[in-house]
């Protein structure tokens, strides 16, 4: 990891331009968008937008369906930011940097984080095309992004992981998708390093592990998020079955999870907009 010095400038010098292109009070929610689900942004009433090239540090997007913008703008009269597009670990990216959007979000004043992401699914009761809420999750990237010295002013040395996903959030994820006749859907989500996909194997052992789902992102992202306090929601679109599911009968593939989630954006963008509006105050 960069010095603490260095990485306290690399956040104070992203936040600034961030809230020089698009104001300085925090918005009430921040939402970080996985592969393909860059669509929920339409909703956004007088947006504005920075590019990530116009924010210091942040790395370029490699990664088709991560568009690599940030986007502010009303939901339902709610100051909403989007980060369209997310930093990997399987990117060659430290966590650091992995986490950097988040550490800039906690510093801006941010309190209310939705975290999404695509992902396989590893129970044959949940087929592609659900939304899955977090419940929990497994850190199995082999990393963690605040190993080295603690940034003091951002959270505490040792940080609390039994309420990972708020209680209250997943709750009025409850109502809303009741009213929206969605199927409310919760599960622990495993993360792993990728870019592979799992193994047959890998995938036995995870479910032994009690896992529901599997991706390779949103985990470190979380975790710097209750660092400082945050409180998050953690949403995976679910496309595909996991490796050596019974009903995974062709090969996984990239184009077919962006392919997924696009199917499913209608979906999640409805589920997303009435969460913000009817966001307990
Ligand atoms: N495994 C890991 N990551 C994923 C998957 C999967 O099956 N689907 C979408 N992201």
């Amino acid at each position: 990891m960069a010095s603490p010095r260095h990485y306290r400038g690399a956040i104070a010098k992203a936040l600034r331009a961030v809230t020089d292109a698009l104001g300085k009070t925090p918005p009430d929610v921040a939402i970080i968008l996985g592969s393909g689900l860059g669509g929920v942004a339409d909703h956004l009433q007088q947006p504005t937008s920075l590019p990530y090239v116009k924010v210091p540090g942040f790395p370029k997007t490699t990664i088709p369906g991560h568009e690599g913008v940030v986007l502010r703008g009303k939901i339902a009269g709610r100051s909403v930011v989007i980060f369209r597009g997310r930093f990997h670990y399987y990117e060659g990216h430290s966590l650091s940097i992995v986490t950097l959007p988040i550490r800039l979000l906690g510093k801006w004043g941010v309190r209310n984080l939705v975290v999404s992401n695509a992902a396989g699914s590893l129970r044959n009761d949940i087929p592609p095309g659900s939304l899955l809420f977090l419940r929990d999750h497994l850190n199995l990237i082999g990393q963690n992004p605040l190993r080295g010295p603690n940034l003091d002013e951002l959270g505490p040395r040792f940080v609390d992981m039994s309420h990972a996903y708020d209680a209250e959030f997943l709750q009025h994820a409850q109502t809303v998708t009741q009213s929206l006749q969605i199927p409310f859907i919760t599960g622990v989500y495993a993360a792993l390093p990728g870019p592979s996909y799992e193994t047959p194997s890998e995938i036995k052992m995870l479910a032994t592990l009690g896992a529901d789902v599997v991706g390779m992102s949103t985990v470190p992202e979380v975790i710097a998020a209750r660092h400082m306090g945050m409180r998050v929601l953690g949403i995976s679109c679910i496309t595909n079955w996991a490796s050596g599911l019974s009903g995974q009968t062709k090969p996984i593939t990239h184009e077919e999870v962006i392919h997924e989630t696009m199917r499913m954006k209608e979906t999640f963008s409805r589920f997303l907009t009435e969460w913000i509006a009817k966001f307990p105050e």
